[in-house]
């Protein structure tokens, strides 16, 4: 069960963290995936480390907010692996340059880049690879997004918010209009993960772990085995969905 043989995936943003997690599950479960990151040298490193265990990977590195990039590096890596994009995970969703203030203190050019990774990265992916999963009726897209979405938060996250609620909105339509063609969509909300712990103090991070019932972060592997579910021919019953993965966090 789970099996993801002979599928093509492409994981956005996956040169680290989470997205590494998510590309090494789908490897390992069958998959041939398609790294790419806005940095060439993570998207490598990660496709090599796949490959280094047995499993099948390349690299592409874009920026996901560029379409015509997009495009040309989805249709380049199909023509590649003699195929085309079967699951497509949207996790790139932190924005290099994003600007953390409170709402009060953004300029109106600051505003940007959160929404438009979010938003226009995510819809980018999937209008190149949507056709192709349409016409041959079957597809998969997980779309990965956050707690923030859905719960008001004093910690000046409200553009990322903004573009991720956005996208939420955006994925629960297209689930309604590609059902009818066996392809799914569905949305992974993130609570706190492993690898914030680069990028805050052990006293933040103890705070934020006293609020999660497993009194953990989140760690990337399982994050990356509940997109092999999603992606599986096994979870073709679910669509439009908002799936919490959080470690039980009720604030989310
Ligand atoms: N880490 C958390 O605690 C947490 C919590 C909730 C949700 N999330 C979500 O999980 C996803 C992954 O987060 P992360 O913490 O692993 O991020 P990260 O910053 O550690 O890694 C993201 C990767 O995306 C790449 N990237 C950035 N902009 C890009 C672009 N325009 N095109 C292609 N690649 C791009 C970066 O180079 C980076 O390697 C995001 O969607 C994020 O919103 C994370």
């Amino acid at each position: 069960m789970f099996e993801l043989n002979g599928r093509i995936a492409l994981v956005s943003g996956a040169g680290q963290s989470v997205g590494e997690g998510i590309a090494k599950v789908l490897a390992r479960q069958g998959a041939t995936v398609i790294v790419n990151d806005l940095i060439a040298t993570r998207a490598e490193k990660v496709a090599a480390g796949i490959v280094e265990e047995g499993g099948k990977a390349i690299a592409r590195a874009f920026d996901v907010t560029n379409f015509d990039a997009t495009l040309e590096a989805v249709r380049s890596a199909e023509a590649e692996l003699d195929g085309r994009v079967d699951i497509l995970v949207n996790n790139a969703g932190v924005a290099e340059g994003r600007i953390a203030k409170p709402f009060r203190e953004l300029k109106p050019q600051e505003w940007a880049p959160s929404i438009d990774l979010n938003i226009y990265g995510a819809m980018n992916c999937i209008k190149a690879v949507l056709d192709g999963m349409c016409d041959s009726g079957w597809g998969r897209i997980v779309q990965i997004s956050s707690g923030s979405a859905r719960t008001g938060q004093n910690i000046n996250v409200s553009m990322y918010a903004t573009g991720k609620s956005g996208i939420e909105g955006f994925i629960r339509h297209l689930a309604a209009e590609t059902g009818q063609y066996g392809v799914t969509a569905n949305i992974v909300a993130l609570g706190l993960q492993a690898n914030l712990v680069d990028k805050m103090t052990p006293e933040m991070i103890d705070q934020l772990v006293a609020t999660i019932p497993i009194g953990r972060l989140g760690d990337p592997i399982e994050v990356g085995a509940f997109c092999a579910y999603l992606a599986s021919n096994e979870a073709g019953g679910m669509t439009g969905q908002t799936l919490d993965f959080n470690g039980g966090s009720q604030t989310r």
